[in-house]
């Protein structure tokens, strides 16, 4: 097959045919450089394709502030994104925390095109009532004016204790990035993830290998509910191959926290499963 060439995000892609695709769904409220730092490194092994997310970075976004954007609308926009590149082998999907809601969404609608999934600081339970609430709050409070103490109030929770105090550089990075994103994006996902609903269910219709993927002191989705995640698919699906890898001195955003853990994390697993295969 010959190199194939297409841009996505101003970034140009090029598919060799030969290496595996991996697909990298950026969390809550961020955009596709989330993944800068360890892109090049998986690059290594892969092609890496990391979007936006409509309504984040440099995705068009609604005029209008009552928008919703569900699980699957984002879902859908991925395929649309491998139907534009060209991409007809099963590819990694990689998502992280709203990327991982996504990623069970795309599960759900697109699951032939996997060759392997890595969920990374996410579940697949609902919100309680009181946490969409706060979410619907959210989406309809919302401001440029309060967009840089709601980002304080965010960043607070997403980082563990060592980053906030060994590495400066990363709080300023996650700060600019929720800073620049735009207001009504941030609502619309808001409001969309505070419908989801629970895909555990999805688990058991996995048949590919799967990689779960933890900061130890993620503190809005604990190792603790990801190893019980483990347990899930291994007693639904018990011939699903599956691994949880605990990245130490990590809070919930291992690419921007642990850069090369994670990364390695992910060849090793891209490059255990294509051998398999
Ligand atoms: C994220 O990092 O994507 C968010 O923590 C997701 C959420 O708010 O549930």
């Amino acid at each position: 097959m010959p190199t194939q060439k297409k841009s996505i995000n101003k970034n140009e892609i090029s598919f060799d045919g030969k290496k595996p695709i991996i697909l990298l769904i950026h969390g809550f409220p961020f955009d596709h450089k989330m993944y800068e730092s360890v892109s090049s490194k998986i690059a290594s092994v892969c092609d890496v394709i990391a979007p936006d997310l409509v309504g984040f970075g440099n995705q068009e976004n609604s005029k209008d502030q009552t928008t919703i954007r569900t699980m699957t609308d984002f879902a859908d926009q991925i395929e649309m994104i491998l139907q534009y590149l060209g991409v007809q082998r099963p590819i990694f999907l990689c998502g992280l925390s709203m990327g991982g809601y996504i990623s069970m969404e795309f599960v759900r609608h697109y699951s032939s095109r996997l060759a392997g999934l890595i969920l990374c600081d996410t579940k697949t339970i609902p919100d309680s009532a009181e946490a969409a609430s706060n979410r619907l709050k959210l989406a309809d409070s919302i401001s440029s004016e309060k967009l840089p103490a709601i980002a304080d109030q965010m960043i607070s929770n997403l980082l563990c204790e060592e980053t906030f105090a060994k590495s400066p550089q990363v709080v300023d990075f996650l700060r600019k990035m929720i800073l620049r994103q735009p207001i009504n994006g941030i609502a619309a996902a808001s409001r969309g993830m505070a419908k989801r609903v629970d895909t555990t269910d999805l688990l058991r219709t996995i048949t590919v290998p799967v990689l779960l993927i933890c900061g130890d002191q993620d503190a809005l989705s604990p190792p603790e509910s990801m190893i019980a995640l483990k347990e899930s698919i291994a007693t639904q699906n018990p011939s699903t191959s599956i691994e949880f890898v605990s990245i130490p001195n990590c809070g919930h955003l291992p690419p921007l926290e642990q850069p090369d853990l994670f990364a390695q994390t992910i060849i090793d697993f891209v490059k255990k499963t294509t051998l398999a295969s």
